[in-house]
């Protein structure tokens, strides 16, 4: 398990900060899955600091709910007049039965304790004909991140982290939503040069580096370093991120 309350929140918005457009990139590829009618409810699950919280309301204008088991995140988490953040985990999420249009996890599925009751809450608190995002990694869908050079086991302990895409989608049938065939890749990352790039994963604000053996820091990230230091200015490849698509049946 990740421990989100201590060092971790208090490095995330530099390591993981979004800038404003890649935020609405995100909220506006979540849309075109959704009803164009407004106001819209949405559950931003595991939304630690808010990242994309104030982002969900504005663009689906209606009431959103940010549900954070960490309080260390929750306390830093962005404030909005529309959005409510609420302590709590999946497990058991805070919010009566078929009370919000959307459910968006963004990278909080796989902190889950049970990933299967977590689903089936997805589904309780979703209207009939909601729609849930799964923004995760997938095994066997896992991005060639550059930067997975400099630590040699950083690709495997990423991997394991997370489902396949066919154990996720048959997760969410378990639970009683209807998955996508396919993942939806959504290219909203904003392109960051190899000196901010470094900058940012060096905080070590990623889970990676939580399960990474200890001796293989210190050198990833002096290599890391100096090759940041000798072209700062190399643009770094751009990755999509997968979004499984659920929807709860009428
Ligand atoms: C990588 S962060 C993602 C936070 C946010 N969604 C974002 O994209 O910035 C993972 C978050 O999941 C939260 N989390 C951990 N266990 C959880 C659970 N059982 N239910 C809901 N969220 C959980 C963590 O506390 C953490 O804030």
């Amino acid at each position: 398990m990740v421990d989100y309350d201590g060092r971790m929140s208090q490095v995330y918005t530099a390591g993981r900060g979004m800038a404003v457009e890649e935020v609405r990139r995100w909220t506006g590829a979540l849309a075109e899955h959704l009803p164009e009618r407004r106001p819209l409810d949405v559950l931003d699950l595991g939304s630690g600091t808010g990242r994309l919280t104030p982002g969900l309301a504005e663009e689906f204008q209606g009431q959103v709910y940010g549900v954070e088991p960490a309080e260390g995140m929750r306390v830093l988490a962005a404030a909005h007049p529309r959005v409510t953040y609420l302590a709590g985990s999946a497990e058991a999420i805070p919010l009566p039965e078929a009370s919000v249009d959307a459910v968006l996890m963004f990278l909080s599925f796989h902190h889950f304790r049970d990933q299967a009751q977590g689903l089936r809450e997805v589904r309780r608190v979703l209207r009939p004909g909601g729609v849930a995002f799964l923004r995760s990694q997938f095994a066997d869908l896992m991005p060639d991140l550059f930067w997975y050079e400099y630590f040699p086991s950083a690709r495997t302990v990423d991997a394991a982290m997370y489902p396949t895409l066919a154990e996720a989608q048959a997760m969410a049938a378990e639970a009683g939503l209807v998955p996508g065939e396919e993942v939806v890749w959504v290219s909203a990352e904003k392109q960051r040069t190899l000196r901010e790039t470094y900058e940012r994963v060096s905080l070590r604000a990623l889970s990676t580096f939580e399960h990474l053996p200890a001796d293989e820091l210190d050198p990833g990230f002096a290599r890391f370093a100096a090759d940041a230091q000798r072209e700062p200015e190399r643009m770094m490849p751009l990755h999509p991120g997968a979004v499984l698509v659920l929807t709860r049946p009428r």
